[in-house]
């Protein structure tokens, strides 16, 4: 594996340095094949001369002896004078000329071509040399002179293949110098090109991260990348503007659609859940084991996408017989009748569910986080079984995960420290968190006294998902204020110890089509059997509301705003009957029991102020019921009122819309719910408005039919669109996106 490294390593590099020295070798050779000659010329010519100067300085010197030989004529001396004078090693031959140009004298060297004239090569270029069959020569005709008159001129030829020898050597340590010159040029180019490669790498590695877009004026991880910052922000935009616009626009999504998206984007690499209630729980009933679905939002969400998905849900395992089901390793399959995916089991004892479920997440996060006038209670030993149980549940994807990279949903407030706790574990997962309560304001927050340590944990998540982008402010306005991390608020992004997270909103919804549009019963049918069930009239107006019995939900405002209309629309009496579901919920804790008591005492006032003999408005059903049933009321029931006090999303206002294929009925709906956001069509009221409230429940039962429909057929659509798979397929396209540039930015740092 190693050698393999090495291998890619030292070819890519090979690549990369022939990719400048091959340029450079070319430049250098041709710089060569031009300088050389020119070297030569010039040296040749500095020859010459040299020659030149040496021939008349030698001319001087024979001038005086010369001219006495010649007055004596002594033939003999003259030829024994200039034979001598070619003892000289460059001398080659000497020859004297009469002033008419007749040559008298001469050595034996003096080839017969040469006379008294110069040779015409030489006459048409004086610095340059004669070629002849003995070897390159230098010829120079010099006067001598007696008396300041010419008698006669000396022939001096110079051997010149010395220049030869030397313009040779003198190309060679040209060739030489150059060769050195490219190597060194090389060298130098390659260490410097591979260091400012790797300072490049690592600054595209730290912009893909996030690093460079965080503070787009801080310092980059290279300051020649700075430019490059704006630009890679801008295409990273663009390129997400594009996809989500795609998203947006073209795909229909369906559980096939995230299916593919499954297998297309992520590979299909394992998807694991995480949350504290299970999808299914496994009771001890009068006729055996029975199964129940829980009433929650986040189940109703999230179980149609493992089904779609087929991976493994860890939760907690909180049935009296869920224990009788499971294999050895805790596990069993679901749904019972059509197995899709895993349920993994987690036990926890008494004390670590008061105090990691009832106390931390329920006495504690859930009033911070909703702010609906109950004061939080944070103890220390809650905090402790806190920690523990979210270290259980992060062993546990550790030993569900097959390999070291899964998707990881984690869902929900009882689990603030798993995203860190996963990410140390499973460096390479992809943990997208969901937190399904609002995220309140910073002061409101700074209440927790471990809220450095839940930041720390949620932000080693790669996606953070809220319903609203309000909530996304809120969270980073939080981050802002309790700890030292980088934010960038145009890519909604927080870089923290390492991670980036990407902070989004993905606003939840439910499963489209309704699970049950085929084989429920017609909304005609549905409301007879209400109507039989419930002993109402049959001209009965019929509304519905169904909640936990949590006191975010707004049932105490809920019932003084139908108190309310009956009193200010006498009519109504008798006529108006108000269905509410109320599973029960967290009935350990003192606030949840107070407060159920309170809606039963309110619900009895209200009921015996207007009671008759037949009639009672107020119907109160305070246990659990199954989703069919609760459809068959949806169908039934003229008015659906949530009004919420504060409320992540509020699915019931999203399933009431998709059981009306009637295109009847009214939704109201709180302003404090992120639904609104969505379904501009529902009468929106502030819930601690009684009287708005009341207006908005009378105006809806007397809605025409037409606006009815209008307004429930665009409600619909909206349903219909921004369905549950779109919601998880909108993560885990970010995801892939993250996972993609992720992968990237490590295969840049590694060989290919
Ligand atoms: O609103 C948060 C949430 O997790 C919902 O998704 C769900 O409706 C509710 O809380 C369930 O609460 P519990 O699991 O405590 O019954």
């Amino acid at each position: 594996m190693k050698a393999r490294v090495w291998t890619g390593l030292s070819l890519r590099s090979l690549r990369l340095s022939l990719r400048f020295v091959l340029p450079l070798a070319v430049a250098i050779t041709i710089l060569a094949y031009v300088t050389v000659p020119l070297v030569d010329q010039l040296t040749l010519r500095w020859f010459v001369r040299d020659l030149d100067i040496r021939s008349r300085f030698i001319a001087a010197t024979l001038q005086e002896p010369l001219v006495d030989l010649l007055g004596q004529e002594n033939k003999a001396k003259i030829n024994r004078l200039l034979q001598r004078s070619i003892q000289d090693e460059r001398l080659f031959a000497l020859g004297y000329c009469s002033k008419e140009g007749k040559l008298l004298y001469r050595t034996s060297t003096l080839p017969s071509s040469l006379g008294c004239t110069l040779p015409i090569a030489k006459a048409r270029d004086p610095k340059s040399m004669i070629r002849l069959p003995q070897g390159p020569v230098h010829v120079a005709i010099d006067p001598i002179e007696q008396d300041g008159v010419t008698i006669g001129s000396l022939v001096l030829v110079h051997d010149m293949s010395f220049v030869e020898r030397r313009s040779s050597d003198t190309r060679r340590y040209v060739i030489i110098l150059f060769a050195v010159l490219g190597v060194t040029i090389s060298l130098i180019t390659v260490f410097v090109a591979h260091l400012s490669w790797r300072g490049w790498m690592s600054g595209v590695r730290a912009m893909l991260r996030g690093e460079g877009l965080v503070r787009p004026f801080s310092q980059p991880p290279t300051s020649e990348l700075q430019p490059l910052v704006g630009d890679l922000r801008a295409l990273l935009r663009s390129l997400d503007a594009e996809r989500r616009f795609a998203d947006d626009a073209s795909v229909s999504w369906t559980p096939d659609t995230l299916r593919n998206l499954l297998h297309k984007e992520l590979t299909g690499d394992q998807v694991i859940v995480v949350s504290n209630r299970e999808p299914y729980i496994h009771l001890k009933g009068q006729n055996g084991i029975e199964v129940h679905r829980p009433a929650s939002g986040l189940v109703t969400a999230v179980e149609p996408v493992m089904r779609a998905c087929s991976g493994t849900w860890i939760a907690h395992g909180s049935g009296t017989a869920d224990r009788e089901v499971v294999d050895r390793y805790d596990r069993v399959r679901i749904p019972p009748d059509r197995p899709d995916y895993t349920l993994r089991r987690i036990w926890l004892t008494a004390e670590e569910e008061a105090g990691y479920y009832y106390g931390f997440a329920n006495e504690g996060l859930w009033p911070l986080c909703h702010i609906a006038h109950v004061r939080p209670v944070f103890r220390t030993g809650d905090w402790e079984r806190y920690v523990l149980v979210n270290q259980r549940f992060a062993d546990a994807v550790a030993k569900e995960a097959k390999s070291d990279d899964p998707v990881v949903l984690v869902q929900d407030y009882h689990f603030g420290l798993l995203p860190a706790m996963i990410r140390r574990d499973l460096p390479k997962a992809t943990v997208i968190t969901f937190w399904h309560i609002p995220w309140p304001n910073p002061e409101s927050f700074g209440i927790c006294p471990w809220r450095e340590d839940l930041l720390n944990g949620m932000l080693g998540s790669t996606i953070l998902g809220f319903h609203t982008r309000f909530h996304c402010k809120n969270f980073l306005e939080t981050v802002d204020r309790c700890l030292e991390t980088r934010i960038e608020h145009e890519s909604s992004t927080v870089f923290h110890g390492g991670t980036l997270t990407l902070v989004e909103s993905y606003p939840i919804s439910i499963q489209w089509p309704p699970p049950w549009q085929e084989t429920q019963p017609s909304v005609v049918e549905c409301r007879a059997d209400v109507v039989r069930s419930l002993d109402l009239d049959e001209r009965s107006l019929i509304g519905i509301g169904v909640d936990r019995m949590d006191y975010t939900k707004g049932i105490l405002e809920r019932m003084r705003a139908v108190e309310r209309m009956l009193e200010l629309h006498p009519e109504t009496v008798g006529r108006f009957v108000f269905v509410q579901i109320a599973a029960p919920s967290r009935s350990a804790l003192e606030e949840y029991k107070a407060f159920d008591a309170r809606v039963h005492a309110l619900v009895a006032r209200i009921n015996q102020r207007f009671a008759t003999d037949t009639y009672e408005p107020i119907c109160l059903k305070a246990e659990h019921h199954e989703p069919e049933e609760i459809s068959r009321y949806y169908r039934a029931a003229d008015v659906c009122m949530v009004t919420s006090l504060h409320d992540g999303m509020n699915l019931v206002a999203k399933e009431y819309v998709a059981a009306r294929d009637d295109e009847r009925g009214v939704l109201l709906l709180s302003q404090f719910t992120g639904a609104a956001q969505e379904l501009h069509e529902a009468l929106v009221v502030n819930p601690y408005h009684i009287e708005q409230t009341a207006d908005a429940l009378y105006r809806a039962l007397n809605m025409p039919e037409y606006e009815q429909r209008e307004r429930m057929r665009s409600m619909r659509a909206i349903v219909h669109d921004f369905n549950v798979y779109r919601w998880a397929g909108r993560m885990l396209i970010d995801a892939a996106r993250i996972r993609q540039r992720e992968k990237l930015a490590a295969r840049i740092g590694r060989p290919l």
